[in-house]
């Protein structure tokens, strides 16, 4: 029997009192964020859930694909209809990073997630988790899709990412049940972008941010951000990287693929 059932989260959700849902799972799509975007212009409510057990064109950050094979992961999009001003709508990608290294956290007990800026999940220097979160302006109210790809009993990867990627199995968790993880999941979500939504309607940052600090693996490290190259010192409060050039100022960096920088001889 699989581990990953619709009506199963969706037990879980109300067990935990969370009014999120509807869940939808399809055992394949080509990407669930795809089908997230239908529900949402069909009116689905903020909260619904869509999940597949496999992805066959599963999208990641800039042109990069989401390894999505069957009886594995989780694949994950949810309908967002957030609370906030346009100017701060960029930082629901971030606040979705922390909700999702909390889960890895509980799941894992004893080892701690890291958020590679923006929101890769990252545990011993290695992705567990992607964030794809695709958000469009309407007249007055925004919709932005959360799409989440957590890396749950993979044990074998391509061969492209068998150096860089990991999984909970991987990692040394036990008993892993998808359709748990998957709740739980949706509920540190949910508590996080709301934690953004309140703070920022009450002009604060919100506990999300100084966790995201915490939680910062690119700090002090050597990186190259598009045409930035420098030392990461940190995120501000609009959610930038911040990045020192020799002996420079902090450059303030909002979106592009950070790629480490290694010394050269
Ligand atoms: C990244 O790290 O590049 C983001 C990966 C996001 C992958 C998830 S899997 C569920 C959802 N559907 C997609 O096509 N992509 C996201």
């Amino acid at each position: 029997m699989s581990d990953l059932s619709s009506s199963r989260i969706e037990e879980e959700l109300s067990r935990l009192a969370m009014r999120l849902g509807p869940v939808a799972l399809v055992d394949e799509t080509a990407s669930t964020n795809d089908d997230a975007r239908i529900l949402a212009r069909r009116g689905a409510p903020h909260g619904a859930v869509v999940l597949a057990d496999c992805q066959s064109a599963g999208r990641g950050r800039g042109a990069h694909r989401w390894h999505s094979p069957p009886g594995e992961n989780l694949y994950a999009s949810l309908v967002w209809r957030p609370r906030l001003e346009a100017s701060r709508l960029a930082l629901l990608a971030l606040a979705v990073g922390v909700g999702v290294a909390r889960t890895v956290d509980r799941v894992l007990a004893s080892r701690r997630a890291w958020i590679k800026w923006p929101n890769d999940v990252f545990v011993d220097d290695r992705k567990v988790a992607g964030v794809l979160v695709e958000a469009t302006l309407g007249a007055g109210a925004s919709t932005a899709i959360i799409g989440v790809g957590l890396n749950v009993h993979g044990r074998q990867f391509p061969e492209e990412l068998a150096s860089t990627a990991t999984s909970l199995a991987l990692l040394g968790a036990v008993d892993l049940d998808r359709s748990r993880v998957a709740a739980r999941m949706i509920v540190e979500i949910d508590m996080a972008c709301r934690d953004l939504e309140l703070a920022s309607s009450e002009g604060r940052n919100g506990l999300w941010l100084d966790e995201l600090r915490s939680r910062d693996w690119l700090v002090g490290r050597e990186v190259r951000v598009g045409d930035v190259a420098g030392r990461a010192a940190g995120i501000d409060d609009q959610g930038r990287l911040l990045v020192r050039r020799d002996g420079g100022l902090a450059v303030p960096v909002s979106s592009g693929e950070v790629s480490l920088r290694v010394a050269t001889r």
